[in-house]
């Protein structure tokens, strides 16, 4: 039989709106809509071959073979794309990212979007973008964001066929930026699988997901209409709220640093005082300092100043997920 091949590039994407917390963990269904930009000048590139000679699937993450929970996440999506396409060969699946591994940039979201594509078309099966984000999701649920191009809406939805990731506008409608402050590499004491399962323990999710369609629509509007004022006070409001749910989950999840909070009080003093700058973090300390792409330069010279700041990546708007190499 002969072997089936092809690769996928994708970007990892930063959330404006925040996902966290499942309604469906096995699904990935969330338990709010969440809105992201994807970052053209990060990407992981996953080659898939479904290859008759192996008798498990292999993965290997930069040169490195891996084994355990990645391997199993991976081999799990594997799973769902042989059951479509009726296939029972195993697979052995190189993927590489261009950003320096355990620079404390989070990977899943480009992970799983490159490798859905290319274990999909390696499979021979024809997706629509839809059905691409969709099972993008189930590997890692801000994966599904990575499959479309440039701003993307994720709704939330109580059925697998209605969850997926669109465009709400391309990379070219606005130039911002995003200037990644990494304050730490090391790895996340809780990744964010576990988080989400924490989520309900907070008494604050109940409200976060309930005042979500506000959050979204705000964003959204903010995007659409380019007004950066109205995106900076939402986009901060969501980070604050979703890092209260953390922080007040049983146990607490706390990943700020103290050089996190430095950065974020730094940010808030430019912007009072006329910068057109906000931030935002994820599951972890960096934080992602938003700009239009003309004030690029003067906040890394700015954030280069900030005590604790070891390293900044800037990233403007990305297209969508790629076949091929
Ligand atoms: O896709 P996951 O399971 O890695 O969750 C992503 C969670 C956040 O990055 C904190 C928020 C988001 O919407 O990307």
């Amino acid at each position: 039989m002969a072997s089936l091949t092809a690769s996928a590039t994708a970007h990892p994407n930063i959330a404006f709106i925040k996902y966290w917390g499942n309604r469906d963990a096995e699904l990935r269904l969330p338990s709010n809509g969440s809105i992201s930009m994807n970052l053209d000048s990060l990407f992981t590139h996953t080659r898939v071959k479904f290859d008759p000679g192996v008798d498990e699937d292999r993965l290997s993450l930069n040169g490195q073979e891996q084994d355990g929970v990645a391997l199993q996440r991976v081999s799990k999506l594997l799973d769902r794309v042989r059951k479509m396409a009726y296939l029972r060969t195993f697979a052995v699946v190189d993927s590489e990212n261009n950003f320096p591994t355990g620079a404390g940039i989070a990977s899943s979201a480009s992970a799983f979007a490159a490798l859905s594509v290319a274990a999909s078309k390696a499979a021979g099966l024809e997706l629509s973008e839809s059905e691409l984000s969709r099972l993008a999701r189930t590997g890692s649920g801000s994966a599904c964001r990575s499959i479309p191009s440039g701003f993307v809406e994720w709704r939330a939805a109580e059925r697998d066929r209605d969850s997926f990731a669109f465009s709400i506008a391309l990379p070219e409608h606005w130039d911002l930026v995003d200037c990644i402050a990494i304050i730490s590499s090391e790895h996340k004491t809780t990744g964010s699988s576990d988080g989400h399962a924490l989520a309900s323990s907070s008494p604050v999710q109940s409200m976060r997901v309930a005042d979500a369609p506000r959050r979204i629509d705000i964003c959204r509007k903010a995007i659409l209409e380019r007004d950066f004022d109205a995106l900076a006070q939402m986009v901060e409001q969501d980070c604050h709220i979703m890092h209260a749910v953390m922080m007040t989950s049983t146990p607490p999840l706390l990943y700020w640093q103290p050089a996190t909070l430095g950065v974020m009080q730094k940010v808030l003093t430019w912007r009072a005082e006329g910068l057109a700058v906000c931030y935002t973090i994820d599951a972890g300390a960096n934080v992602h300092v938003l700009c239009p792409a003309p004030l690029l330069e003067t906040v890394v010279q700015m954030l280069k100043q900030v005590e604790g700041v070891k390293q900044i990546f800037a990233a403007h708007p990305g297209g969508a997920v790629q076949i091929g190499d």
